[in-house]
């Protein structure tokens, strides 16, 4: 029976371009667990799309002289084309600043209230004298109650993981000029995160198999207690609120956000033509849905969403939140505030998308923050790539065109290394899978590339460009197999390199596409023509390392 499968990613602020911390966390996990349960035979949706709103958005169309509008659209351009480009599989990319978002957040909005589950509250807030404008939780900084970091902000410290109201930062000053802001009155809506207190505890503890740095962010909030959060801003950039007296106020960016996931899934059905198809990931049970983010993304997604859902009713979930660790660059992290950063956008128009999928992949942070350099760029490139991977279906395919007049041969009887082979292509099927369903990508990865190693050696071993000058058919039978095995390197590979592999469909001859063989070892046709063979990978030259580098220390 095929799963319902909902891969739901993070939306991204449109303040700026996107870079390659980036996607290494969210984007690639999601895209090659979306790919991976489509090969298997199920039934996915991976949904997501832009967070048009929030202040960062607001103030960089302040400072610009531009509207908030004209900011987000155009990053929101910048960052469907990267992904486009990157092959990321989604079945829906859209954004938050649609009639039909704010309509799916208007209804989950007007039955939490009318369940009770807000009230109002009046609270002092941040108000900043230079900008004469409520500064939001981004735009404050101070030190943390909890664990004294200098730099937390007014809705979640970085060092500790805790979330925060503006009131509780010690010296408390504003991130856009420094000054002090001072505390004015202001009335907003505040949802009572502290009912959902139990069900959220009762639901974590069923969730063992959960990646242990989000499991224990999540209980660690649990065990403080949860508290009440405002839902509502003194801000005119948003999504507006359905309530009367709150004309000039907007719903809370996160608090919308999140809601994203669902209103995706309603528009993709939509547009698909079948309006009711979003229930199969929503309310039927048996569904799985799976949320890939950062880090800093864990609460809003164990506590936040899950307590919404609770207080709607009726709806899926998480079955997991897969949260992943910072990829740094260098020393020095990733971040769109400072230059330092390695430009999706910029990447593309420079180099191949595989081999970053695939070096992201090998280094992907799933349980603690990991590198990104140039130096490990080409070595991945160089040596795993083209001289592991591509260098065996390589040798494989031109042996097998120029010998046996570009068709798979016909094998004879198999001894114990050839069936070794194929036997290693069960084992890393199941162990990729296993991997793969496990959200352990990096593992998936490395079982593939077992193969092509196991590969290579095999065809050393065998060395069908000599055999096949005394014995031909012995030769016929080592290609053969060679030829089985780049199939099944083909599947293997394709949640992470998935262009790659469909040349590689094309060279062996296969019909259709890779989806239609199934996450299944295949075995070639004798007499299928193939494709002339063409290098998969290009090799880089040293020299790009010294020229990223000094790249990246330009001033921007
Ligand atoms: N925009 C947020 C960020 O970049 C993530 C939002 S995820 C969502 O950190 F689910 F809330 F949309
Ligand atoms: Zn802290």
């Amino acid at each position: 029976m095929p799963k319902n499968i909902l891969v739901c990613v993070a939306w991204p602020y449109v303040n700026n371009a996107p870079h390659l911390g980036h996607i290494a966390g969210m984007n690639m996990p999601a895209d090659i667990f979306a790919r991976y349960h489509r090969l298997a035979g199920n039934n996915v949706a991976m949904v997501s799309g832009s967070d048009m709103h929030g202040t960062p958005t607001a103030l960089r169309a302040v400072d610009e002289g531009v509207s908030p509008h004209e900011i987000a659209s155009r990053y929101h351009e910048i960052w469907s084309d990267a992904f486009e480009r990157m092959g990321f599989s989604y079945d829906i990319y859209t954004h938050t600043h649609t009639d039909h978002h704010r309509e799916v957040v208007h209804d989950l909005f007007n039955v939490l209230d009318e369940k009770g589950f807000f009230y109002e509250s009046t609270q002092s807030m941040p108000y900043s004298l230079t900008e004469q404008r409520f500064l939001s939780d981004r735009f404050v900084e101070g030190t943390c109650p909890h664990c004294d970091y200098d730099s937390a902000r007014g809705d979640q410290c970085d060092n500790c993981g805790r979330t925060l109201d503006p009131s509780d930062l010690i010296d408390i000053r504003s991130t856009r000029d420094g000054s002090t802001p001072e505390f004015r009155d202001t009335t907003h809506l505040y949802f009572k995160l502290s009912a959902f207190q139990d069900d959220l505890q009762k639901w974590i503890d069923g969730k063992s198999d959960w990646r242990p740095n989000v499991r224990n962010n999540t209980l660690n909030y649990l065990r403080e207690g949860l508290h009440d959060r405002a839902i509502t801003r003194d801000i005119e950039w948003g999504v507006p609120v359905p309530v009367e007296g709150y004309e000039s106020k907007r719903v809370y960016v996160w608090f919308e956000a999140v809601m994203g996931y669902l209103s995706a899934t309603k528009l993709w059905a939509e547009r698909s033509g079948d309006p009711d198809a979003w229930e199969q990931f929503w309310k039927d049970e048996s569904a799985e849905t799976y949320y890939f983010q950062g880090k800093d993304n864990i609460p809003f997604h164990t506590i936040i969403w899950p307590a919404i859902l609770l207080g709607y009713g009726g709806l899926n979930l998480p079955t997991d939140v897969v949260a992943n660790e910072y990829l740094n660059l260098g020393a020095t992290g990733f971040s769109k505030s400072r230059g330092n950063a390695v430009w999706l956008p910029d990447y593309l128009e420079r180099y191949d998308v595989d081999p970053l999928r695939y070096y992201l992949s090998s280094i992907m942070p799933e349980t603690s923050d990991s590198e990104f350099t140039w130096e490990g760029y080409l070595a991945a490139n160089n040596n795993e790539l083209v001289a592991t991977f591509g260098n065996f279906v390589h040798r494989v395919m031109t042996i097998t065109t120029r010998n046996f007049d570009g068709e798979v041969p016909e094998p004879g009887e198999l001894d114990d290394a050839d069936r070794a082979a194929l036997d290693a292509c069960d084992s890393a099927l199941s162990e990729a899978a296993s991997a793969l369903e496990g959200r352990k990508f990096r593992d998936g990865l490395r079982a593939a590339m077992s193969l092509a190693q196991h590969g290579n050696r095999y065809v050393d071993q065998k060395q069908p460009w000599a055999t096949v000058k005394q014995d031909r058919d012995a030769a016929a039978t080592t290609l053969w197999v060679g030829l089985n095995v780049i199939a099944t390197l083909r599947t293997l590979f394709s949640p992470y390199l998935p262009s790659s592999c469909e040349k590689i469909h094309g060279m062996l001859g296969l019909p259709g596409d890779i989806a239609a063989d199934g996450w299944n070892r295949i075995e070639v046709k004798p007499g299928t023509k193939l494709a002339s063979p063409k290098p998969l990978f290009k090799k880089l030259d040293e020299s790009i390392v010294e020229e990223e580098n000094a790249r990246l220390e330009q001033p921007v």
